[in-house]
Parts: structure tokens; C-alpha cells; sequence
């Protein structure tokens, strides 16, 4: 045994730890013997030093089996789950888990709230009335097998270790780090007992990697890892300049991702969303190629397949599954404002700053400044315009739904400062950037 000083010291130097001390230091994070600011004098280290492969990889490990690990032998179909590294309008999730379902897949999903400019899945599904992430162990398993998706956040016996350390790094200035991105994803991710997983790794203004190189290194990375300990993984490169469809807001984006499920999707939310799921098909040994998922996919679609995986899942969860077919159920903000194009010549859209717009959905009470604040689920953003839209004077840009005239001053600030113009035809490149996974 080690004892802690001797570990961070070894790290500090630039060398590498073994695999006896980075499951020392896990262990120890979580039974309180490696005190706290011993813990994030060794996480700066790594920040600054960095990890090998085989460090991240035993990281990822030592903090998977910190708690409790979910098997599910009893499932038959495949069970591929998706990953975002979050967004500005990032719903897939709402419309992907009962898409793959519908399409022969299993989906134990499980989800984190938002934070800061980013949205969170779990807190988009309680503006379901009557929805609720928290099941029972038995209750999500009866669910997986029934219905084949549960869309929940994690209990507190699983990945106490990410716990911790999140909340360490979070004040000491130490989450931008590859190696303790990595392990802090897969670790939750690999705990919940999939035989495959899909990354959505997300890069541009509104995504926590801002160039595409980051994001690739980031995306590498993770494949090289959770593949490292068994686990077939394609990480999908996408863009996130602008927010991902049109609504920002969290019963909002419900809506947009019910109507995704009708058919009636916005045309990137789509891409990226068909993207994900056919490759979890092919990850799942479901379809061999891209046009055949495709197809399945569009099936599933026309003939309201997938939306009646959605109601099934909403009703499975407790929620109102009247929702789907009566959007009034959901809570509605109080007032709507117009935000108009003001120039006095024909334009086009030259960018949609998704970093700003996440901050105006924040302000308006969609989002948390910190961790423990309330938000408001029926406030939020809907776009008429995308990047590469053509504008006429006095055309409608977005619709603000708000509940206090504060927050709507404070939001179309940064909505007037995230919009810019050309008066030239602009050019807008392919969502999808790169597939990444182990050759
Ligand atoms: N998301 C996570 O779950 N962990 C990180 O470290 C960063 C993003």
C-alpha cells in the first residue's frame, strides 16, 4: 500500500501509476481515506501530466466497480445504449430511445440533469406530468424486458466514485481533462449492463469540446477504452455550432421530439438522431448496412411504430400519455414574445451562437447555474430561422416563451448578441462530421 502523498508525487513527476494505485486512490476517494484535498492535488496532476491508455482504462475500472455494477441477463434483445457529450437543443435522446426499440433494440438508459448552458435529458422528461426517472431496480428491469427502453438517472449505489470526484473537480477547476472525461463517462455508462455503446461527440460553440481536434481526441479516446474493456463502441463526431433542431427549453424540446416521432422532425435533429440508431443497430448485429437501417428506421417512423414506443414508455414511467396527442397538457409559460429581424434588407443567417442561446434559455429559468437550483420546465426558445436561413425585414427569428420580464430582458440580450447575419448566401456544412471506432 501506498500511502496517498507517495501516489500524487508519482504523478506529479510526470510518471505513471499502477494499477494497484489508481484503484487504491478510487478506493480510498470513496471510503474517505484519501481526504479531499489529497484527491484534487492528484487530480490536478493528472490534468497536468496527463494518463496513458492503460491508466484511463484502469480509472475507468477501479471507478465502474466503486458501486453497483447492473447485469441484465435475463434481456435477450441487444442492449446498446447512446452517450451525448451534451448541447444547446440536444433532445435525441427522447426520440431515439423508442425509435431503437421499435426497431428491435434494447435501451437501458440512464441520464444526468443539466448544468450550466447544457440540457439535461432527465429534467426534459419530468415536464411529462407525472413522469418519473426514479424506478426500483425490479420496476426497470420489468420495463426493459416489456417495453425494451427505461429512460432513468442513476441510483446512488452506482459509480460513487464519479460522484465524488465530479464534485471535486467541478470546484478545483480540474474537469477538462481527457483521461478524467473519459473515465468519468464510460465509468457510468459501463455500469449499466450494455452489450455496446454509441457516443454522440459533439464539438463547436455550444459543446463542452469547442474544435473539432478536441473533440476528436476526446472521441479516440473513449472508443480506445470502453472497446479496451470489452465493449463494441463508435463514437459519431457532430456539429454544434447552432442549437440542434428548433426548440431550447425543456417541455419544448418534448414536444419538438414528439413531433420528430410523427415524422415532422427539423432536418438536423433528424441526421443526428438516424445516425445514432443505425449505428446501434449495426453495433448490435441488427442490420449490416446503412441503407437497410435506414429503411427499418423510416418504417418504424411512417408507421407509427416509434411513437407508439413513445407512449409506451411515457405511460410505463407514470406520465400522461395524453401529452402526445394534446400538447396543452404540458405547462405552458405565461407569455410569448417575438423576436423580429430588425435590418431593412433581405439576409441570410450567418450563425446561431448555441454557447449564447444556451445562456438565454438558462436565464429565462430553463437551465441551473449551480446544481441544486429549480428550473423552470415550460420556459424556453423556439427558432422559425436556422443558420443559412434567408430573412426578410420584420421576419420572426424565434419565439421566447418566458415567465417574468427580467428574465426575458436578460435572455433576448444574449439572443440579439447570438444571432449574426450575411448579406450574402451562406453555406452550411453536414452535421455529421466523422464516425470514430476501433478498427
Ligand atoms: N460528462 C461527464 O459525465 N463527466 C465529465 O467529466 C464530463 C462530462
Amino acid at each position: 500500500m501506498d500511502i496517498p502523498q507517495e501516489i500524487i508525487a508519482i504523478k506529479r513527476d510526470g510518471g505513471c501509476l499502477s494499477r494497484s494505485q489508481i484503484e487504491q486512490f478510487v478506493a480510498g476517494v470513496v471510503s474517505g481515506e484519501f481526504k479531499d484535498y489529497q484527491a484534487s492535488a492528484l487530480l490536478m496532476a493528472i490534468v497536468l501530466q496527463g494518463m496513458t491508455s492503460e491508466e484511463t482504462a484502469w480509472l475507468t475500472e477501479a471507478m465502474m466497480r466503486s458501486g453497483r455494477i447492473v447485469e441484465l441477463p435475463e434481456i435477450t434483445r441487444p442492449k446498446v445504449d447512446k452517450h451525448s457529450t451534451g448541447g444547446v437543443g440536444d433532445k435525441v435522446s427522447l426520440i431515439l430511445a423508442p425509435l431503437a426499440a421499435s426497431v428491435g433494440l434494447c435501451v437501458p438508459m440512464m441520464s444526468g440533469r443539466g448544468l450550466g448552458h447544457t440540457g439535461g435529458t432527465l429534467d426534459k422528461l419530468e415536464a411529462i406530468p407525472g413522469f418519473t426517472v426514479d424506478l426500483s431496480d425490479a420496476a426497470y428491469r420489468a420495463q426493459l424486458a416489456s417495453i425494451h427502453q427505461a429512460m432513468i438517472g442513476q441510483s446512488a449505489d452506482m459509480v460513487p466514485a464519479d460522484r465524488k470526484l465530479y464534485a471535486l473537480r467541478d470546484v478545483t477547476a480540474t474537469v477538462e481533462s481527457i483521461p478524467l472525461i473519459c473515465a468519468s463517462i464510460l465509468s457510468k455508462k459501463l455500469a449499466e449492463g450494455i452489450d455496446a455503446l454509441v457516443l454522440d461527440v459533439k464539438c463547436g460553440r455550444g459543446a463542452f469540446m469547442k474544435t473539432e481536434s478536441e473533440a476528436r481526441e476526446l472521441a479516440e479516446s473513449l472508443v480506445r477504452i470502453s472497446a479496451g474493456v470489452g465493449k463494441p463502441t463508435t463514437a459519431v463526431l457532430t456539429r454544434m455550432d447552432q442549437p440542434l433542431g428548433c426548440a431550447v427549453g425543456n417541455a419544448l424540446e418534448v414536444i419538438e421530439s414528439i413531433d420528430c416521432l410523427k415524422g415532422q422532425g427539423p432536418e438536423d435533429l433528424m441526421a443526428v438522431t438516424f445516425e445514432l440508431v443505425a449505428e446501434m443497430l449495426r453495433l448490435g448485429g441488427l442490420c449490416h448496412d446503412r441503407a437497410e437501417a435506414q429503411q427499418r428506421m423510416d418504417t418504424a417512423i411512417e408507421s407509427g411504430a416509434a411513437l407508439a414506443a413513445f407512449r409506451r414508455l411515457v405511460a410505463a414511467q407514470g406520465g400522461d400519455a395524453r401529452v402526445v396527442d394534446d400538447f396543452s397538457l404540458f405547462a405552458a409559460a405565461g407569455w410569448v414574445f417575438d423576436l423580429c429581424y430588425t435590418g431593412d434588407t433581405t439576409s441570410y443567417i450567418a450563425a446561431i451562437d448555441a454557447l449564447l442561446v444556451g445562456e438565454a434559455a438558462r436565464l429565462l429559468g430553463a437551465g441551473r447555474a449551480h446544481a441544486d437550483a429549480v428550473i423552470d420546465l415550460a420556459v424556453g426558445i423556439v427558432f422559425q430561422k436556422k443558420t443559412g436561413d434567408r430573412v426578410e425585414p420584420g421576419d420572426v427569428l424565434c419565439q421566447v416563451h418566458y415567465n417574468t420580464d427580467a428574465s426575458l430582458n436578460a435572455s433576448l440580450e444574449r439572443l440579439r448578441q447570438a444571432m449574426t447575419y450575411s448579406f450574402e448566401p451562406v453555406e452550411t456544412s453536414d452535421i455529421i462530421i466523422d464516425h470514430i471506432s476501433e478498427s
